[in-house]
């Protein structure tokens, strides 16, 4: 048997889960490119260096974002990925396709590209790897046709993304998959032409179980929540203890500030509605008997992010709570007023998170015209004030 040309790849293949190396062999079968982006790859683990450039601005006419320039650094050796660009599409919220809607993107896709798609990674977009730049107008023409339009790159706010929220999950408090796409909708001059200092992203989980994990990965995360208290059903209660449910370990002793007791007496959860800070677990262990409150809407934290120039951040409360009910008037105007600020404010390659503290948490809420409150201090023990300025304080005597 001839010897492998990519014996480093191969082993990628090995174990019990899905390959990429397989997939991409496959795609090579059919691609010159994809079979030299394998050989670049091998190249790449065989020298510990990436052969991966950035280019000039690639893109499609009238867009300045949704496309990601990528060049080989060795085009002689690699000649079909000397020019291998990244075409960013908007996802659905929810990521609900119809087959025929994903085969024809497909069709386009093998048209013009390596055949090669990622599916709905940090970003949420459907990510099509690798064309050319002579391609890239033509592919945009054929996916706009269908239906399909792009998504966002650069600094400008990216493809907003979200759960599944009301379509599929009892837990959601609002509508993640329609602020997803109006919010998509209102804000597509700033995700088509991006002209801020840096990314800004947007995601929505409709409970604090944070499956978008928006607060992790989003500047700008909303989160499902409730403000009234929530719901518990005796009967429900009583029926999972008498089937050898242990409410006592994992439901009153997880709850992180001790607002749950179990009265085995009475066979009752008791509950105290002050101290609920309503993360969810009590929710998740026993859904049938506990529920959400009925007075809806979400939290909206501000600043999470990856590393890069500073560390990872996990986002913080700036809004404990709002209605998040459509038009989505007064979530957007929060939105457009952030944003405005970013844009005038942040350094290059700055995130709002950086920006905030860069210049404090009291000057951006005065930025951006939001009374402090209590909750927004993202880490109480360690910074608990938020300082009154010169003018406001009242002098008396
Ligand atoms: C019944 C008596 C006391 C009560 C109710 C009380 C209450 C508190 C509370 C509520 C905090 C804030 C905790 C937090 O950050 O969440 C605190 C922090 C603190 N207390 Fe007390 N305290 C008492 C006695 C004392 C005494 C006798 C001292 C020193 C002689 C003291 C020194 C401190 C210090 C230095 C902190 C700051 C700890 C930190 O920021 O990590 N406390 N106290
Ligand atoms: C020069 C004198 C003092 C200095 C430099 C000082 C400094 C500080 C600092 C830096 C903190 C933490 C603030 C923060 O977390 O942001 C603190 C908290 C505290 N200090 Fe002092 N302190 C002084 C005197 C005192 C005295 C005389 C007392 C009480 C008799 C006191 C009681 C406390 C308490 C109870 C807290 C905790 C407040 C809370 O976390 O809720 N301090 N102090
Ligand atoms: S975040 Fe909450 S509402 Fe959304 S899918 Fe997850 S559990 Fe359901
Ligand atoms: S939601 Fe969380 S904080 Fe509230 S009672 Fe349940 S476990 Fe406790």
């Amino acid at each position: 048997m001839a010897q492998s040309k990519t014996p480093m790849l191969d082993d990628l293949e090995k174990g019990a889960w899905p390959s990429f190396i397989t997939e991409m062999k496959k795609a090579a079968a059919k691609k010159a490119n994809s079979q030299d982006l394998l050989d670049q790859l091998e190249l790449s683990y065989k020298d510990k260096t990436g052969y991966w450039k950035h280019g000039g601005i690639v893109g499609v006419k009238g867009y300045g974002g949704g496309v990601i320039g990528r060049y080989s650094a060795k085009p002689e050796e690699f000649p079909n990925v000397k020019e291998f660009h990244t075409v960013r599409v908007n996802m659905v919220p929810g990521f609900f396709y119809t087959t025929k809607a994903l085969r024809s993107l497909c069709e386009t896709w093998d048209k013009f590209g390596s055949g090669l798609t990622n599916m709905h990674g940090s970003t949420g977009d459907i990510i099509l790897l690798g064309t050319t730049t002579e391609n890239l107008q033509p592919c945009f023409d054929e996916l706009s046709e269908k239906g399909w339009d792009l998504g966002g790159s650069g600094g400008g706010l990216r493809t907003p993304s979200g759960c599944v929220g009301m379509a599929r999950c009892e837990f959601a408090c609002i509508d993640s998959m329609d602020f997803i796409q109006e919010v998509t909708r209102h804000f597509q001059n700033e995700i088509h032409r991006p002209a801020w200092p840096y990314k800004f992203k947007i995601k929505c989980s409709a409970c604090a179980n944070d499956c978008a994990a928006a607060t992790a990965r989003s500047d700008f995360a909303v989160i499902g929540t409730w403000r009234d208290s929530l719901k518990i059903d005796q009967d429900a209660v009583r029926e999972y203890v008498k089937g050898g449910f242990d409410i006592q370990q994992l439901v009153v002793g997880k709850c992180p500030t001790k607002a749950l007791e179990f009265d085995s007496a009475k066979q009752e959860l008791k509950f105290d509605a002050e101290n609920c800070v309503r993360c969810m677990n009590c929710i998740d262990m026993m859904p049938k008997a506990v529920k959400t409150g009925k007075d809806r809407g979400a939290a909206i934290l501000i600043g999470g992010k990856a590393p890069v120039v500073k560390s990872a951040f996990i986002g913080w409360v700036l809004v404990p709570f709002m209605k998040v009910d459509a038009p989505y008037t007064e979530i957007f105007d929060l939105v457009s007023r952030i944003t405005e600020y970013f844009d005038e404010h942040a350094k290059p390659r700055e995130r709002i998170g950086e920006l905030i503290y860069r210049i404090g948490m009291g000057n951006f809420l005065k930025g951006i015209g939001l009374t402090p409150q209590p909750q927004m201090v993202s880490a109480p023990r360690a910074n608990p004030y938020i300082f009154w300025q010169e003018e406001e304080v009242v002098k008396h005597g």
